[in-house]
């Protein structure tokens, strides 16, 4: 029991038999007792203390029972073996409808998010989808951010696959794909003092480990102490230029880390010697001077200048104590000395604008002095080397230093569609992550419902260097009225990378399953990630396997789970959306020949070919987009009597 997790409960089964007054109730009593002892079930029968017994017998209640009236210790699967469970589903009361079909092919309408219904089921709206290539992941993608950008959501979607073309064009979106002609450029760096913040500087701090080692690189603890340093100087000299003598405590500070690389010093063989020397010469002035009296003698052989002390100081303290007192008189001399000559060279630094290249001039020249102020050691040439390809005159030069288009703030459905970059070690991951910056900047901004989803780019932030910043941006979205969603089709993916499962998933309330028998095998790893139960996995391995197609359109099924609450539910659209949102080459080629020759809106395109395609009498979308292409032209059929 306790290695199965079971429960003992007490139960109780009551059996009410209702007949039509003046009817004899022996027959159907004596019915019950004889079938039910062919199951070997003996029931005893009673008619005294109706109401203890109807009450009793609610679900949960037996332990109210009269020990006396047959209650038994039992399992909880067996007690519950009689509950009724099925129950039809309904539309949930929610201001954000998304629609799917039940299991019959009936519309609900379910929320989504499962926090804006009236029921609370989930902590965020972050969601994780996962299904192998071809199971409908996109297309159920397609069908839920439609919907939510019908119910004012503005929506960003970093794509690999050309997958939201169609939407996007039907929408009036902003579909924005990388080139190395045009590629997406972005200027992190140039940010308001308002916006200067742990988490900006955060953020820019892993951009630059990112170019730097990549996103797998080891990063040490001083390296990302130093390049946080630079990063906050760097808009120190910036907003507050008239800062940039040293303030007291960073004198202060820098004074004691140069102490303590002077007396380091101290164990030098040089220094032993020279300070035996020094000694050697104070006994030889003290002594004259206990001896000699007139003061005037000496000046020849001895000037207070020289030698650094009074004549007072010279016959009260003892040799070694000089040249102690010389020492550190030494010592602050020098710190001194060095201090201010840091100083200087740190006034002379200045940043004239907020870019990547106004960075890297600054950080190149600031690094090596933080270096020495604080005794430590970096590899600067390799920094250098990595860096310079972001810099003036490198290959990607315009990607950190161009302003990304403020106008987009303004449009309510992006997509970025970065394939030609997915196999950049660099440039992939760097763009997804400004992409998500910039996500996080219209967060902060806007007002309304927001989302955004990555496709199978998540790969490239899933790094550990990615964790901290990825970490942040899924609980921020929690308060910007926000979801962040990531869509999936490797299990391996999940299996492998930490990141993915203690930050993707524990922060994703809200899971969606597509076909999963794929993973059949080896289900046990992704049950135990997602914390399904064996009920659940029962149900996933039902999508799409019941005979339930039967007068309904080609759909599929999805697995969604809110918080605790999953269910089955069918994607199955309408074939205006349909042609938009299919990823298969030949319907899309179909669609884009209609729109070309009739020179019309997508929109009325759209519509031309669904007529045409009902007329056709053909079923199969595939079928009747080859005939289309075949024939190279707008079919324009006749109604025929049938249709
Ligand atoms: N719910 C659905 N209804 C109708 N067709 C679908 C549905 N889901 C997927 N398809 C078909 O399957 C194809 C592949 O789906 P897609 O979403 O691109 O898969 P994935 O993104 O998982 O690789 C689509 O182009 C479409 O033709
Ligand atoms: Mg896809």
């Amino acid at each position: 029991i306790a290695r199965e997790n079971k429960m003992l409960v007490y139960a109780h089964f009551n059996l009410m038999v209702c007949c039509p007054a003046g009817t004899d109730m022996q027959k159907p009593t004596n019915h019950l007792e004889n079938t039910f002892s062919r199951l070997g079930i003996h029931i005893s029968r009673r008619a005294f203390n109706q109401l203890e017994l109807f009450v009793n017998s609610f679900p949960g209640n037996a332990y109210q029972m009269n020990p006396d009236y047959d209650r038994f210790l039992t399992l909880s699967d067996a007690a519950m073996c009689m509950m009724y469970k099925e129950r039809m589903k309904r539309s949930e009361d929610t201001p954000i409808k998304v629609y799917y079909t039940d299991r019959q092919g009936v519309p609900v309408a379910i929320d989504i998010t499962g926090k804006e219904g009236r029921i609370k089921l989930t902590d965020n709206s972050n969601f994780f989808c996962l299904g192998p290539s071809g199971s409908g992941k996109s297309f159920h993608m397609n069908s839920v951010v439609r919907q939510l950008w019908e119910q004012e959501t503005d929506i960003v979607m970093v794509d690999t696959g050309n997958s939201y073309e169609g939407l996007c064009e039907y929408v009036g979106g902003k579909y924005i794909s990388y080139s190395t002609e045009r590629p997406i450029t972005m200027n992190p760096f140039r940010i308001n003092p308002e916006e200067l913040n742990v988490e900006k500087i955060g953020f820019l701090k892993n951009l630059v480990l990112l170019i730097w080692k990549g996103p797998n690189g080891d990063v040490s603890k001083e390296e990302d102490k130093i390049v946080n340093m630079v990063i906050e100087e760097y808009y120190e000299v910036y907003f507050h230029p008239e800062n940039k003598r040293f303030s007291e405590e960073q004198r202060e500070d820098m004074a004691r880390s140069l102490r303590i690389d002077l007396r380091s010093m101290e164990d030098n063989p040089d220094e032993i010697r020279r300070k035996q020397e020094r000694i050697r010469k104070f006994s030889q002035v003290k002594k004259r001077l206990e001896n000699i009296q007139d003061r005037s003698v000496l000046t020849d052989s001895w000037s207070e200048d020289e030698m650094g002390f009074s004549r007072d100081d010279l016959l009260n303290y003892t040799p070694e104590e000089l040249c102690e007192m010389e020492f550190s008189q030494l010592q602050d001399g020098t710190i001194e000395d060095t201090i201010n000559k840091m100083e200087s060279r740190r006034m002379k630094l200045s940043v004239e604008e907020l870019s990547f290249n106004s960075f890297y001039e600054y950080a190149i020249q600031r690094i090596p002095d933080i270096c020495k102020e604080n005794n430590i050691h970096f590899a600067l040439s390799s920094f250098r080397f990595m860096m310079k390809d972001f810099y003036k005159g490198g290959t990607f030069e315009k990607t950190l230093n161009e302003d990304f288009d403020g106008t987009l703030f303004d449009e309510t459905f992006i997509v970025f569609e970065i394939d030609s970059i997915k196999d950049h070690k660099i440039l992939f991951p760097l763009v997804t992550l400004i992409i998500m910056d910039v996500f996080q900047q219209k967060m902060r901004l806007k007002k309304k419902r927001k989302a955004l989803i990555i496709e199978e780019a998540w790969k490239a932030i899933a790094s550990p260097l990615m964790a901290e910043y990825i970490l942040y941006l899924y609980k921020t979205a929690r308060k910007f009225w926000a979801s962040i969603g990531v869509v999936t089709q490797e299990i391996q993916d999940i299996v492998d990378s930490p990141i993915v499962k203690q930050t993707i998933i524990n922060n994703s309330d809200v899971i969606m399953l597509l076909d999963q028998s794929k993973f059949k095998e080896r289900y046990g790893d992704i049950k135990a990630i997602l914390g399904l139960t064996d009920v659940e996995v029962k149900k996933i391995f039902t999508i799409n396997r019941l005979d339930n197609k039967e007068g309904r359109s080609f759909f599929r099924e999805v697995y969604i789970r809110r918080g605790a609450n999953g269910d089955v539910f069918g994607v199955e659209e309408p074939r205006e959306c349909y042609m938009t949102y299919t990823t298969e080459r030949a319907e899309k080629e179909a669609l884009k020949l209609y729109k070309a020759q009739m020179g019309c809106s997508i929109q009325q395109a759209l519509e031309q070919y669904c007529r045409d395609w009902s007329r056709s009498g053909i079923d199969k979308s595939l079928a009747f987009a080859q005939r289309v292409n075949q024939e190279g032209r707008v079919l324009y059929l006749p109604a025929s009597n049938k249709s």
